[in-house]
């Protein structure tokens, strides 16, 4: 997508249907009275600019999408490819993922999590500011439906492994293999489309609720 600016979007389209702001949701928030409908519930954590929930939602019509993206305009960009795809099974959530989990969903009610090329926060004094805290994973775990998935990718060796690690210790989340075919050119995400178009490694880890 050409770059615009949010003036332009904002003049241009009205994107009031696929991007709404965190205080603007309803607490509790069940999706399924959200949207209307019961239907599986997939949450993605920091959608980018949004090639993700477009595509899967486009791709997967029977179940009900939501991102959540700190970056207005990033969710701005997110709701304009919603709005593009005309998909009606996703929005795009403006606020900070970590809010919107702990203090608006409910127990049990994510079927499949997704979590893409979270921040890395290089420099080890940082590493606090990573998405992935024991108090952050115990609330994915809570939120997940029994049988409901966690996917988690990065580019980040380090932060895998210590990401992996860490839920293994904090949550009573399974750990699955992830079985992936590489060798086409259809990537999930931009950043995977951007490491794996350097020849640089995705580390990729899915976990189970029992
Ligand atoms: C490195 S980018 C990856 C984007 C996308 N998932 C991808 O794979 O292309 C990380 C994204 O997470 C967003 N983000 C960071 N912290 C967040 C938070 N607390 N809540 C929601 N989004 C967040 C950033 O604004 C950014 O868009």
């Amino acid at each position: 997508m050409r770059r615009k600016s949010l003036r332009a979007i904002r003049e241009q389209y009205d994107l009031s249907g696929y991007l709404v702001e965190l205080e603007q949701l309803p607490r509790p928030l069940v999706p399924s009275q959200y949207f209307g409908q019961e239907r599986p519930f997939e949450l993605e954590i920091g959608s980018g600019k949004g090639l993700f929930l477009s595509q899967a939602a486009a791709a997967t019509p029977e179940h009900w999408f939501l991102g959540v993206e700190i970056s207005l305009r990033y969710a701005m960009y997110t709701a304009l490819r919603l709005l593009k795809a005309q998909v009606a099974n996703a929005r795009v959530v403006h606020g900070d993922a970590q809010r919107l989990v702990a203090d608006y969903l409910p127990d049990a009610v994510v079927w499949q999590l997704h979590i893409y090329f979270p921040d890395p926060w290089w420099k080890k004094r940082h590493h606090k500011r990573r998405l992935m805290t024991p108090a952050f994973a115990q609330q994915l775990q809570r939120v997940l439906a029994p049988g409901g998935e966690l996917h988690f990718w990065t580019d980040v060796a380090e932060y895998f492994q210590a990401a992996r690690d860490m839920i293994e210790q904090s949550t009573r989340l399974e750990p699955l293999p992830v079985e992936l075919d590489e060798s086409g050119e259809t990537f999930r995400t931009h950043f995977e489309r951007r490491t794996r178009l350097e020849g640089r490694t995705v580390y990729r880890a899915r976990f189970r609720r029992s």
